[in-house]
């Protein structure tokens, strides 16, 4: 089974979205992007970003290679008959849409699903056939903490635990990290999903993730060694700078280097 593509766990996804960070980087992409833009989401996932584009006016296409993380993207567009979006099954490392956009996004971790180097560039190579000499690309990723990362591995805590009306019980979401791999530098998680009432727990799923991290320098030479140009940088979705010594996330939007 490929990792990271929430496979087992699809249908839990959007009962973390009340995670501050992922309130944030809304408000981000709708400050970016304006109605009638073609935006193309790579890992769109359940539509947690690509959705609000579309209702801002955008036309979307999302892409992902988790039919599950797809099936909960397109049952939220049955209620939404009439945004523009346009959902593709495909890996992000190797893809040809035949279209252009305005925009390119990766929210949330996406390009961290991504463990090695040449993952990384077959990425690149591929959101570069679908840029026009203004487009924008948005990568996103967390931003290196090493000096948490080093505290006593494993660690657990719940991530939400809130009661689901339309499924008539509680869902949880318990999330462990382990010991990262410093020499390729993935960091490993398993996440553990249950429905339970009264105690009990009654459906539990678990699934693991492994995500490749960067440090700041890092990325910007794999942009600019790739054929990028990085017309800004910033440190959280409020367009506030990098903080050296209390890291947030690399936020980095990127332009075709001419
Ligand atoms: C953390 S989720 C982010 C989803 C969405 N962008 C958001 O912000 O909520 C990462 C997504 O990347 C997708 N993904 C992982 N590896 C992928 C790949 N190789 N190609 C395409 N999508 C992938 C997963 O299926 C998942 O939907």
């Amino acid at each position: 089974m490929t990792l990271n593509l929430y496979e087992m766990t699809a249908e839990f996804y959007d009962f973390g979205n009340g995670r501050r960070v992922l309130q944030d980087d809304l408000g981000f992409y709708l400050n970016e992007f304006q109605a009638g833009q073609a935006i193309l989401e790579v890992g769109c996932g359940t539509g947690r970003v690509g959705l609000e584009l579309a209702k801002h006016g955008c036309e979307v296409s999302g892409l992902d290679l988790s039919i599950p993380m797809l099936n909960v993207f397109r049952r939220k567009l049955k209620s939404n008959p009439s945004l523009k979006v346009a959902l593709f099954h495909a890996d992000m490392t190797c893809f040809e849409l035949s279209m252009l956009f305005d925009g390119i996004i990766l929210p949330y971790r996406v390009f961290q699903a991504l463990r090695s180097h040449d993952e990384r560039i077959k990425c690149l190579e591929s959101i570069k056939k679908h840029m026009k000499a203004d487009t924008r690309v948005i990568v996103t990723m967390f931003d290196p903490n090493l000096k948490a990362m080093h505290d006593g591995y494993p660690k657990s805590f719940i991530d939400f635990d809130l009661y689901a009306a339309d499924l008539g019980c509680h869902v949880r979401r318990i999330i462990t990290e382990f010991e990262p791999d410093w020499e390729r530098q993935i960091v490993f998680y398993e996440m553990i999903c249950q429905k339970h009432r009264d105690g009990r727990v009654l459906e539990e799923y678990s699934e693991r993730l492994e995500l490749g991290f960067l440090l700041p320098r890092q990325a910007e030479a794999l942009f600019l060694q790739n054929g990028f140009r990085i017309e800004a940088t910033y440190g959280y979705y409020d367009y506030s700078a990098r903080l050296e010594f209390e890291p947030r996330e690399q936020i980095y939007v990127l332009g075709y280097k001419s």
